[in-house]
């Protein structure tokens, strides 16, 4: 008779890479909205400070830009030697309340905000940037070896800060992940066309962001399994990239998410798409049209708990390379099954968003589901101090 191996207890320490975590719970990335002079404020170490005192065991700090015309909107932080100090303050506060810090490095590609940042967007080919109503460049050869380099550089300095990780960003329509998908990465030279072509760019990046972490700081990869629109990445393909970087030995963990800020935002989220509330925060010309044709482009899916769990089963099965789950996160009964499902660790941003100490109230044997209801209405707030719009004023993260 085989008896099966006792359960993972979510509470316990896990190996990442090089690193020690207290407990199976991540701090998902959500721009934080806090670096208005793109460095570290005193109201983003204390947003970190409240996210690591709640008991999670490593925290993300985002977004993280590695050039100018990669931040999303201007205001993103920057990494640069002028960064480092602020970055080393916010990696000494979360290490006095006994968490590790990790910093999301990505180009926002087409995402970005040229009428904000000043500066061109670029993807894998030229075509309108429907964000800003216009064209972006195709990223040339030494654009390609430029913004590599600067993926190395962004990761050296969070590295002298003291971080403890890098999660590069392959996710949501951002450069790297423009790169990957059939849909918008036409080209034909060898950055293009095939999957192991699509492949090339994101994978000599991170090539070059694990020589330049060193040996200390793991390194992760936020990657898409979908990108939830007809001829984009789906799972056929990002399985095999993710085997490609179990292989290449790049990555200590993979976090795995779905959908894109510029094709179907609401597919990364799911629940209610907070069309008004977005409008609201729009250039008065364009409030009124957004308000007509925002529920298209906020397309919204029904919530469920672990949505992305069925998915990501599938790279579980296929990798022995760590995983960590993400998506819709908000109860014991979810942990559980993700660590029955032999996910190592649970990322998680709303829930924490709407409790910074939930894992703490969990780990004490109160076992309630989050209270986040997933009405999104947090998103809007990236622009001037990301919050839960349930949570008071006085309470709010970074206050
Ligand atoms: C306000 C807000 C800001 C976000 N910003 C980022 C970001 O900067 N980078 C990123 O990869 N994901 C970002 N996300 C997505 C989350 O990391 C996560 O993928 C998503 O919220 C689903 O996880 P959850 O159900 O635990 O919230 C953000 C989410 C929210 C709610
Ligand atoms: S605003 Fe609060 S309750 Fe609504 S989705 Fe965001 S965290 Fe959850």
């Amino acid at each position: 008779m085989t008896t099966s191996p006792p359960p993972i207890d979510p509470f316990s320490s896990a190996d990442l890479g090089p690193l020690k975590l207290r407990n199976r719970f991540v701090k998902a990335a959500t721009f934080e909205g806090l670096t208005r002079e793109t460095v570290v404020s005193d109201r983003l170490v204390e947003f970190h400070r409240q996210i690591a005192a709640g008991g999670i065991a490593m925290t993300t700090v985002a977004y993280c830009a590695v050039s100018p015309e990669g931040s999303t909107d201007g205001s993103t932080l920057l990494l640069r030697q002028e960064a480092v100090p602020g970055l080393t303050r916010l990696a000494d506060v979360v290490h006095a309340e006994g968490a590790l810090v990790s910093a999301q490095i990505g180009h926002a590609g087409l995402v970005a905000n040229p009428a904000a940042t000043g500066l061109p967007s670029i993807g894998p080919t030229r075509q309108l940037n429907p964000l800003a109503m216009r064209r972006s460049l195709a990223a040339s050869e030494d654009e390609i070896a430029r913004i590599t380099q600067a993926f190395a550089d962004g990761a050296r300095y969070v590295a002298d800060a003291g971080f403890d990780a890098v999660e590069v960003h392959l996710g949501h329509g951002y450069l790297l992940s423009s790169f990957l998908s059939p849909k918008l990465n036409t080209r034909t030279d060898r950055w293009g066309g095939s999957l192991e072509n699509r492949a090339r760019f994101p994978r000599q990046v991170l090539a070059a962001v694990r020589e330049a972490a060193g040996e200390r700081m793991a390194v992760t990869a936020k990657l898409n399994m979908s990108d939830g629109v007809p001829g984009g990445f789906w799972l056929d393909e990002s399985v095999e990239v993710a085997r490609w970087l179990e292989q290449d030995g790049t990555v200590d963990a993979l976090e795995l998410t779905g959908g894109s800020s510029l094709e179907n935002p609401m597919y990364y989220f799911r629940g209610e798409a907070p069309v008004a509330e977005m409008a609201q925060i729009m250039p008065r010309p364009i409030r009124r049209a957004f308000k007509l044709v925002g529920g298209h482009f906020l397309h919204s899916y029904p919530f469920e708990e672990g949505y992305f769990l069925p998915y990501a089963r599938q790279f579980r099965a296929a990798l022995h390379l760590p995983l960590i789950l993400l998506g819709g996160v908000g109860s014991m009964a979810t942990v559980r099954q993700a660590m029955d499902d032999g996910f190592e660790f649970v990322a998680m941003g709303r829930a924490l968003l709407r409790e910074p100490d939930l894992v703490q109230q969990w780990q004490a044997g109160q076992d309630q589901d989050s209270l986040c209801i997933h009405c999104n209405k947090c998103m809007p707030t990236i622009y001037g101090g990301t919050h839960c719009v349930l949570v008071p004023r006085d309470e709010r993260l970074g206050r």
